[in-house]
């Protein structure tokens, strides 16, 4: 089994959020179970460390500079670098026109054409690295014309007769739209946008990826079907609906090699589930890290995330005081919409000894909440799959989330009766309904046997990208089966 595995970002090269944690791992543990697997990502420059830290460095060793891609009406050029991860080589396309502006994405036109080009390249590559590939995994909407140039510029390529490719769904949410007047510019015609590419007017980069691709996954089970109704399938439901026999939900794994409490060397002490007490030197050194005082008695309540709407992040806003009422510290590690930046810093200029804020991305503070933290809030308003969930029962940080997505597949709430049950979940998407789940939590931790039995349900689960693995294997075995 030859697979290829494109993506915009991977851990730890470059990162926005939980497709680089995907990446990253994903593939070395396919290597691991015998698949001949590469990946294919752009090689950003002048990153710095705001997204992870690639750097020139940092990508291996230059193979070759001179791969030649058709594309925007001629003929564009990338260099081409390779590094390792463990089994699985990751090969670099490196374009300082496309990737050379030091950041991850950008906006609009340029943007699409940008991850258009990148698409056209990874076919390229293909050609020039080995033999035709089984399987090329494309994730989301930056890899969504992948399927679309092999249906039309390469239909008749020898090389990619027996070539099928997954798609996989991460973020419904972000479609890659663009102005169809670029259609020409990226090598496609008229009649491909009005059946595979149209979207209200615009064109869209996911929907590409959802029409063309041989077949579909997306990042949790709950999710495959929550995409499937109009609530959250972004418009494209129906298209949706349409491929729901190719369409298979797998839930996301954790690299527990990254992620594991035990090993971990960005926290102030390892810990296991065997002896929690590291945990609580953990808090010690989070909340001197945020300047708050050592009251090691009141929970901590964080988040780390990207502030969008997706998260939640105004459910939290509008619950957060009767949290710091009810006694809680705050800690909030996150970027994006300066509305919420604000509103955080303001609530942290009104009680600066309760709460705490950093904006930005620091992947070393992310270990370190997950360590010191009691509580962990997502009450995404949508949520594919979500990855801090994971790691927050591995590190015995209770979740209080919302039951959608990937977040109803992996928190099950606690009952005192049973003393079964990993975290806290609501359904409705209301501050009220988070804050009875905060105050429930609250009476447990407050009882120091039944917390520690539940942060041990938690601690117990293995999510390991081991198991998962198998699954995308199964799942590229049957998709190039039907290929053939
Ligand atoms: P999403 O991909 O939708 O942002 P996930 O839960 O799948 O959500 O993954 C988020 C990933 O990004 C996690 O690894 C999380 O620790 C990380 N992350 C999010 N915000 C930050 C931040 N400000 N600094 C460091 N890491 C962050
Ligand atoms: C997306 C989703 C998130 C998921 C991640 C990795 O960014 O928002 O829920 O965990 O992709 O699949």
């Amino acid at each position: 089994m030859r697979v290829i595995l494109a993506s915009s970002e991977v851990f730890p090269y470059s990162k926005t959020g939980g497709l680089a944690d995907v990446a990253g791992a994903l593939p070395k543990a396919l290597a691991r179970i015998g698949c001949d697997i590469s990946v294919v990502a752009p090689r950003y420059i002048g990153l710095g460390r705001r997204h992870g830290d690639i750097s020139d460095d940092h990508t291996g060793e230059l193979l070759f500079d001179d791969l030649s891609i058709p594309f925007a009406g001629g003929v564009r050029y990338a260099a081409v670098w390779r590094d390792w991860m463990d089994g699985a080589p990751i090969y670099f396309i490196d374009n300082a026109e496309y990737f050379g502006h030091g950041y991850i994405y950008g906006s609009g036109n340029f943007d699409v054409e940008r991850f258009a080009f990148f698409s056209r390249a990874s076919l390229e590559l293909a050609k020039r690295i080995g033999g035709p590939p089984d399987i090329i995994h494309c994730n989301d909407w930056q890899t969504g014309f992948i399927p679309a140039y092999l249906a039309t510029a390469y239909a008749g390529d020898s090389f990619f007769e027996r070539t099928a490719t997954l798609f996989t769904i991460h973020n419904l949410g972000y479609q890659g739209f663009f102005d169809p007047n670029l259609l020409s510019h990226l090598g496609f015609a008229w009649d491909v946008y009005q059946y595979g590419m149209e979207f209200h007017g615009m064109a869209s980069a996911m929907k590409s990826g959802i029409y063309f691709s041989t077949a579909l996954s997306t990042v949790s089970p709950k999710y495959a079907q929550e995409i499937q109704t109009p609530e959250f399938g972004n418009k494209l439901d129906g298209l949706l609906r349409w491929r729901r026999i190719d369409l298979i939900g797998i839930l996301n794994g954790v690299d527990y090699h990254e992620w594991s409490p035990e090993t971990d060397r960005n926290i102030a002490v390892n810990y296991s589930i065997n002896d929690l007490g590291g945990k609580l030197e953990c808090k010690r050194d989070l909340l001197q890290r945020y300047r708050l005082p050592a009251d090691l008695e009141k929970p901590v309540v964080a988040i780390i995330s990207r502030l969008t709407t997706q998260k939640g992040i105004d459910l939290v806003a509008q619950s957060i005081w009767r949290m710091l009422e009810a006694g809680a510290l705050f800690i909030v590690l996150g970027s994006g919409a300066e509305s919420y930046e604000n509103y955080f810093q303001h609530v942290r200029d009104t009680l600066p000894q309760q709460v705490g804020v950093y904006f930005g991305y620091n992947n070393t503070l992310a270990h370190q909440i997950e360590a010191g933290a009691d509580m962990f809030l997502m009450p995404s308003a949508y949520e594919p799959c979500g990855l801090n969930q994971m790691y927050s029962l591995k590190y015995g940080t209770v979740p209080i989330v919302r039951g959608v997505g990937g977040l109803d597949d992996t928190i099950h709430n606690f009952e005192r009766a049973t003393e079964k049950g990993n975290g806290y979940k609501f359904y409705d998407y209301s501050p009220d309904r988070l804050i009875e789940k905060f105050y429930e939590a609250l009476m447990v931790y407050y009882d120091r046997d039944l917390w520690r039995k539940l942060q041990r349900n938690g601690m117990h689960a293995d999510h390991s990208w081991d198991r998962v693995a198998h699954d995308y294997f199964d799942a590229y075995q049957r998709v190039a089966a039907a290929k053939k």
